[in-house]
């Protein structure tokens, strides 16, 4: 049997940084009722999916120690491709350097812990090490006429290093869920932008969080209490609030990065274990709830030991 640990973690962000003021400036709101309503202060704008996820990719592969060489395959969770055609991963496979596969993944803002989930399944069939990246420029795909996404979106990138070990290894459960029926809430057509039913993807949000997450823990096992960090996808505050309230889990017990990047997509859940691990939040052999959904809707939970 072979199974997975986690090793090294890296970010990337845009150098510009849009304050709430600064949307202030050309939309109908204020830096009072962002934060009151998502719990953003700022994010970072203007970045590229390529360039963002081979930055995060290489501080990765540093963290842990490793050369481009040591990988045999770079998996990137993203909505906001460069092209629909070549996909990202293979252009942040030459970037990096990279000898082995590159491939896409989509889930919308759950494409990490799927990626999480896939990289275990490749692994178990006899993959090496792989580079799963979370990258996404929500930014290129915003109106920013349109106050009530103006406000939620950023850019960044988050990645870690996926590596075999000898038995189950320390993805200790994991679930994944769909619902095309919700398409319509939230979705951007070709050559458009991002549309959201704020108030519904809100409701809907809590509800497939909190069931897939309380699944992830009964597989494997544990309870709520046995969770040292949650780390959830940063949609909204309010959002991370509710579920931790009906998970039992508290709010000193989970990664918030949204209020300084907003909602990073794909990125979000790398972005908010790599600022846990910085400020020494994650011990050796510390047990990690990660959970995420999006448009899709698709839904993802992961049990993850972490080993410093
Ligand atoms: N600034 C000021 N006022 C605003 C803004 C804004 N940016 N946006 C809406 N309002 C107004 C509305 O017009 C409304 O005014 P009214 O009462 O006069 O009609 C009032 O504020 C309340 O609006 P609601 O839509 O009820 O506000 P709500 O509390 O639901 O917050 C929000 C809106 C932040 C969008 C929330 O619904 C939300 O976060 N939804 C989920 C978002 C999410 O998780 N998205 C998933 C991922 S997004 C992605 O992947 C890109």
């Amino acid at each position: 049997m072979r199974g997975i640990t986690v090793r090294g973690c890296g970010i990337s962000l845009p150098d510009k940084v849009l304050t709430n003021d600064d949307l202030s400036a050309t939309l109908d709101t204020s830096d009072a009722w962002i934060i009151e309503r998502t719990g953003i202060k700022e994010r970072r704008v203007g970045g590229i999916t390529s360039q963002m996820g081979a930055e995060a990719g290489r501080r990765a592969l540093e963290d842990a120690g490793l050369q481009p060489a040591d990988v045999d395959v770079v998996l990137l969770a993203t909505t906001t491709p460069d092209a629909l055609v070549p996909g990202t991963s293979a252009t942040i496979q030459e970037q990096i350097g990279v000898p082995g596969g590159a491939f896409d993944l989509n889930a919308a803002c759950s494409g990490f812990v799927y990626g999480l989930v896939v990289a275990a399944g490749l692994v178990a069939v006899g993959s090496g090490r792989i580079l799963l990246i979370g990258s996404d420029a929500l930014s290129r795909i915003t109106d920013w006429d349109d106050r009530a996404l103006a406000v939620l979106v950023g850019d960044g990138a988050g990645a870690v290093v996926v590596e075999p070990v000898d038995g189950p290894g320390d993805l200790l459960s994991w679930n994944m869920g769909a619902d095309g029926s919700l398409r319509h809430l939230l979705k951007c057509d070709h050559g458009g932008y991002l549309f959201m039913d704020g108030k519904e993807v809100f409701r809907k949000a809590v509800r497939v969080v909190v069931e897939s997450a309380e699944r992830a823990l009964s597989d494997a096992g544990l309870q709520p209490a046995d969770v040292d960090l949650l780390v959830p996808h940063q949609a909204n505050l309010r959002i991370i609030q509710a579920a931790c309230q009906r998970l039992g889990i508290t709010e000193e017990r989970t990664a918030v990065v949204i209020d300084r990047y907003g909602n990073t997509s794909s990125a979000s859940i790398p972005l908010a274990l790599d600022d846990a691990i910085r400020n020494g939040r994650v011990h050796d052999g510390a047990t990690l709830l990660l959970t995420g959904f999006g448009g899709g809707m698709t839904w993802a939970s992961a049990v993850l030991r972490w080993r410093a």
